[in-house]
């Protein structure tokens, strides 16, 4: 394993930061074999105060559970590296410092963690100047297993409309929570922006008009961004380039190309058919295991029509009794199995809680990493597009705040339309229509391929 060695004259440099990490570039060292593992990696360290996994643990994990579940060239390659000492932390602290005016708000003040691992990861941005690059989080790619049986919203729109209703107005004095939830704080800061549904990333394969949203969202968010105006209606591939992107043949072809990747990539699919596996159906009922929380501990106030069914025959959520599984959409709504495992032994309900914990982990870890595509300015050159931050979350940790949010979601109505219409929001949710998208291809697919 490599170490950093403080008597090297490093220069490190701030590339980006999250709720959990800072990640640095590594410059000035030798160019003797000793710090080869240095080139084409970034250096990732935990912050400090975070209740997160150390690196070694993370490692682990990632090693045994979450690269199983992938190709290998799907992931972005990642390894441990020993810091070396305290200086060392001290020096990319002091990076930080001198940093903190470029930083983002709710970031600053925050520092590295005096730990004893960091990370070597794959690094994905530019390699050469003209090369276009991308991240985003792909999020909840599937409907959560324990959302009301006849929702409108997935997931993620669902929680959208929650954290719009939680900021108007916003309340008195409001505090961070004390979980420090990567997803809460994260999320915020994008909230400023368009909410995008997540299973565009699904539904473009076979929806232009979902890869016209998709290609709105992304394309500014591209380094370097698209210029000009965005169309809506139509496919980069057939959209005429703006006067400003026409100005490089080769920025458009490589907007094209992200186009193409969108519609026919596997590994979205993967991750979702990964999230699918995990959903375990022992999920449901550790989500719904603890006692409600009391009425005041609700940001948002009681919506009476979501317990009281929108359309006749609607379940009415129970919170101490998972609701029944869909019987009309088993590939997109259905609890699953938990994934692969030590066995619990007969008998031993310490040991089917851990599975289940386990498992609502892990699907929590694979709902909340990062994509990331590089398109090369080189045509000849493959698009490359690697998941990373697919780190082991703290299930003792979080288990109550994701229950208490998926509570919020259900008792409030935020899986249905009306309360983003009461919320003045304006959500594209494409639940229903990727649901009819997905019906629609097994039909062909057990039709024997035959049709139009
Ligand atoms: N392999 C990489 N290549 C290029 N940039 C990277 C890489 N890994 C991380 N970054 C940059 O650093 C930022 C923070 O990294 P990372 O996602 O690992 O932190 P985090 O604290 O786990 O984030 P989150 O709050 O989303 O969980 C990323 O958003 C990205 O801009
Ligand atoms: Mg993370
Ligand atoms: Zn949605």
């Amino acid at each position: 394993m490599y170490q950093l060695i403080e008597e090297v004259p490093y220069e490190f440099r701030l590339v980006g930061e999250g709720a959990a990490n800072c990640v640095f570039e590594v410059l000035g060292y030798p160019p003797d074999p000793t710090h080869s593992c240095l080139q084409g990696n970034l250096l990732r360290v935990a912050k400090a105060g975070k209740k997160s996994y150390g690196h070694d643990e993370i490692q682990a994990y990632w090693e045994s559970v979450v690269r199983p579940l992938f190709r290998p060239d799907d992931l972005v390659r990642q390894q441990l590296v020993k810091l070396g000492g305290r200086r060392i932390v001290s020096r990319l602290n002091a990076v930080l410092e001198n940093e903190e005016s470029t930083r983002r708000v709710d970031f600053r003040g925050t520092r590295v963690a005096e730990a004893e691992y960091g990370m070597l990861v794959e690094d994905m941005r530019q390699r050469r100047p003209g090369d276009l690059t991308l991240e985003f989080k792909p999020k909840w790619l599937v409907q959560s297993p324990t959302a009301p049986p006849t929702a409108t919203r997935c997931r993620n729109c669902a929680r959208e409309v929650l954290k719009k209703c939680q900021r108007q107005p916003p309340p008195p004095s409001r505090q961070q929570q004390s979980t420090g939830n990567a997803e809460a704080s994260q999320e915020e800061h994008e909230g400023e922006t368009t909410i995008l549904c997540p299973l565009n990333f699904i539904a473009c394969a076979t929806s232009a008009d979902s890869l016209a949203t998709l290609l709105a969202h992304l394309l500014p968010r591209c380094n370097p961004p698209r210029l000009g105006p965005i169309p809506r209606s139509v496919s980069a591939a057939s959209a005429p380039a703006s006067a400003a992107a026409a100005s490089s043949s080769s920025l458009s072809l490589q907007h094209d190309r992200l186009s193409r990747w969108l519609q026919t990539n596997t590994l979205l699919p993967r991750l979702r058919a990964a999230q699918l596996t995990c959903s375990s159906s022992s999920s449901p009922s550790l989500l719904f295991s603890l006692p409600s929380p009391p009425a005041s501990s609700s940001s948002c106030r009681p919506f009476p029509t979501a317990l009281s069914p929108p359309s006749p025959g609607r379940e009415t959520p129970h919170l101490h009794r998972p609701p029944s599984p869909p019987a009309s959409s088993p590939s997109l709504l259905a609890a699953h199995a938990p994934p692969p495992g030590p066995p619990a032994r007969p008998g031993d309900a310490g040991a089917f809680a851990g599975e289940a914990a386990e498992s609502l982990a892990l699907a929590m870890t694979l709902r909340d990493c990062t994509c990331f595509i590089r398109i090369p300015a080189d045509p000849s050159q493959p698009v490359e597009a690697k998941l990373a931050d697919l780190d082991r979350k703290r299930g003792d940790v979080k288990l109550s705040y994701w229950q208490k949010t998926e509570r919020e979601l259900i008792e409030g109505g935020f899986y249905f339309d009306q309360r983003a219409v009461e919320a003045g929001v304006a959500v594209d949710c494409w639940l229903g229509r990727l649901k009819t998208l997905l019906e629609r291809g097994e039909d062909g697919a057990g039709g024997g391929g035959g049709g139009g």
